[in-house]
């Protein structure tokens, strides 16, 4: 018997079984960081690259069904170095998701304003994600204007004093079809972001590992839900999500296989005063350890040249 899911709870178990009980149509946003691939076939939670989009595409259906026709799938991923060149199994994936439905409607790039140290021979240091953001439809909810960002103080000096060309169209001077017209910027003082979202890593304690920093997913809340609006997230580690759900008067469903990163998602949760529904058994499978293997953001080390 399919249910509705239970509101600001999290569901210890297996995120596919979890969600094939859930009834259809069920979130306005589905925003999560799944584990990542790894080269060790058989570790928990590691999935082999080579096995990731067969791995992946089950969940990707469950996800689908469960999201709202309007609503929004967030997915932070990004591909792993392997014999000196990079995977190709997230672009695979996106040309499956598309050929089972979804619409890959964007990708936003998260730029990690603190990455890792490090140098390698063949390449520079990694200071970017993907945040693949797929849809059900074209039309879809979007509220551009609560991620608006401040104009700044290049607006006071350059909008002083305008000149003829500015209080016009001023097309561009390569025939590109482009065009500016600077006197539009008169009398506002926010402008909208592009795709590209600058934060720094979450460097902060926690006994996980693989944390995103919880200015990511408010960011996408803010921008897919409105108040009162489900957001789901079937890896959920720690609770980010959750936590930034309920900082912004949404609500949460988090799935997460290992007990202990719920307990933590719990407590943080509890720390802020945030209400939440105690934890409970979603599914049959869970486990009881965890494996280092979530440091994979770590995984470019063994390419890594040390002089
Ligand atoms: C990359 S981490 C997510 C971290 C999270 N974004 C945070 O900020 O803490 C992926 C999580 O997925 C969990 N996981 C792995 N396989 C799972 C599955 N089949 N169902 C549910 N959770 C799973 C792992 O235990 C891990 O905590």
């Amino acid at each position: 018997m399919l249910h509705e899911p239970i509101r600001n709870h999290l569901y210890i178990g297996d995120c596919l079984e979890v969600m094939q009980g859930f009834q259809a149509e069920s979130f306005d946003l589905i925003k999560t960081s799944p584990p990542y691939a790894d080269r060790r076939k058989h570790t928990y939670g590691g999935i082999h690259p080579d096995g990731y989009v067969a791995w992946f595409m089950p969940i990707a259906d469950e996800l689908h069904r469960v999201l709202k026709p309007t609503g929004s799938f967030v997915l932070n991923i990004k591909e792993r170095v392997m014999n000196g060149e990079r995977h190709t199994y997230v672009i695979e994936l996106i040309l499956e998701m598309r050929r089972r439905g979804w619409l890959w409607t964007e990708e936003y790039c998260w730029h990690k304003k603190n990455c890792y140290p490090g140098k390698w021979p063949n390449r520079f240091r990694d200071a970017w994600e993907r945040c693949l953001h797929f849809t059900k439809r074209r039309q879809f909810s979007m509220y551009q204007e609560a991620v608006m960002v401040p104009m700044g103080d290049w607006a006071e000096t350059r909008l002083r004093n305008l000149s003829e060309t500015d209080l016009g169209r001023d097309e561009s001077a390569v025939n590109s079809g482009f065009g500016k017209n600077v006197s539009n910027w008169l009398g506002r003082d926010k402008a909208y972001p592009t795709n590209v979202i600058h934060m720094a890593t979450e460097c902060s304690n926690r006994s996980h590992s693989a944390v995103f920093p919880i200015g990511l997913p408010e960011w996408f809340i803010k921008l897919f839900t409105a108040e009162g609006d489900l957001v789901l997230d079937p890896f959920i580690g720690s609770g980010t999500t959750a936590v930034a759900a309920r900082r912004l008067g949404r609500d949460f469903v988090g799935i997460e296989i290992a007990p202990e990163y719920v307990k933590e998602a719990e407590e943080r949760l509890k720390s802020e005063g945030l209400a939440f529904e105690p934890a409970c058994l979603g599914g049959e499978t869970t486990v009881e350890r965890t494996d280092p293997i979530y440091n994979l953001r770590l995984c470019e080390r063994e390419d890594r040249y040390l002089p």
